[in-house]
């Protein structure tokens, strides 16, 4: 059980914690780590805890982060580089190591054309870039349909089937790399990330503020996975030891399936609100089975039932939430 985070520097405190796994993997691995679209949700913190796991394990390494914005605290180094530049990425400093987190997010709106050039030409253009790193690529679990949640989520081993032209542009990216691991013999792994869950946003967060507004809560997508993004940071370090062409592909999320109505119900009953909702409750969603991950890399270490409790704790505090919702109740991968 972790203790409750009460505030924004505690929590960023908390995301960037390395584990021992996590140190002891930076003293076997060797090189600088390269953190690309670094400026997003999950990049800060992933930089900060490469940077700790890295002098806690005495290696002398760089951090570096690269996205148009730059951050210049969370790493060692901040580039700014529009990754759609072939020529930008081509000055880019060569590193062994890169974390791959660049994409255009899920529920924006418009100019699809965009998001496919993001999902797709981008990778291109940093696999030949970077054909001799090992790549740890950020994918969704939106590569897979819906599936009944009375069943398991998807494995790595069911086919892909994405819905909606957002979910077939991730499905790209994949399928990119994939092809110019095969050609170049890059060592790849692809990370099939479901909600990974900071305390100023992710899906719980979603339900909460609705509950405590005493908004309705979407039921037509009735479940899903999700993981603290401090495990879910420390995966995507480890994963750097996991990369093999072809590519590995892996589940990133939580064990447990929420479902929208009993995380509803927590919320409600912790911040002694009523309920309400909205929507036909649907029978499928996107869920994954990431028991190949845990196996590989060790369970997370927090459970879902813990990030619950973090999250009220922090939004019945009036803990800052970003504007960035995760669209959880999006059914048909529109974006
Ligand atoms: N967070 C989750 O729960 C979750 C779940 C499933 C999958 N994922 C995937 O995991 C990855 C990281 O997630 P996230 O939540 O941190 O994503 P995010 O908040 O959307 O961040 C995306 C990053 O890409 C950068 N970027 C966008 N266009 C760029 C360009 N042309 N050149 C350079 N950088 C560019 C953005 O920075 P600038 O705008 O400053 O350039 C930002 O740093 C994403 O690929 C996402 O699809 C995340």
């Amino acid at each position: 059980m972790i203790d409750i985070i009460k505030t924004v520097a505690e929590l960023e405190e908390h995301l960037s914690r390395p584990s021992a796994a996590d140190i002891a993997c930076m003293r076997r691995l060797e090189g600088d780590i390269l953190i690309l679209g670094a400026s997003g949700k999950m990049g800060p913190s992933l930089a900060r805890l490469c940077r700790r796991a890295a002098d806690a394990a005495e290696r002398t390494r760089r951090v570096i982060s690269v996205s148009r914005h730059v951050v210049p605290e969370h790493g060692d180094q901040a580039i700014s580089c529009d990754l759609l530049d072939r020529d930008s990425v081509a000055g880019l400093p060569d590193c062994p190591n890169v974390l791959y987190l660049a994409g255009r997010k899920f529920g924006s709106s418009g100019s699809p054309e965009l998001t496919w050039a993001m999902n797709t030409i981008v990778p291109a253009i940093v696999a030949e870039r970077f054909r001799k790193s090992r790549i740890v690529v950020f994918s969704t679990g939106n590569v897979y349909p819906p599936r009944d949640i009375t069943g398991s989520g998807s494995s790595e081993t069911d086919p892909t089937d994405p819905v909606g032209e957002y979910a077939q542009s991730c499905l790209g990216r994949e399928r990119v790399f994939q092809y110019y691991s095969g050609r170049y013999g890059t060592s790849c792994l692809l990370f099939r990330l479901n909600y990974a869950v900071d305390l100023r946003y992710g899906v719980l967060v979603d339900i909460a503020v609705k509950v405590r507004a005493g908004e309705p809560v979407d039921l037509t997508v009735p479940a899903f996975n999700a993981i603290w993004q401090r495990d879910a940071n420390s995966y995507a370090l480890r994963s750097l030891e996991h990369c093999a062409t072809p590519p590995l592909a892996l589940n990133i999320t939580g064990p447990e399936t929420v479902t929208v109505r009993d995380a509803a119900e927590f919320f409600a009953a912790r911040f002694k609100r009523p309920c309400h909702y909205r929507g036909v409750p649907g029978l499928k969603a996107l869920l994954s089975d990431a028991s190949a991950s845990h196996r590989l890399l060790g369970p997370p270490e927090h459970s879902t039932e813990a990030l619950m409790e973090l999250v009220a704790a922090w939004v019945e505090a009036g803990g800052e939430t970003l504007n960035k919702p995760t669209h959880f109740e999006v059914a048909d991968g529109r974006f």
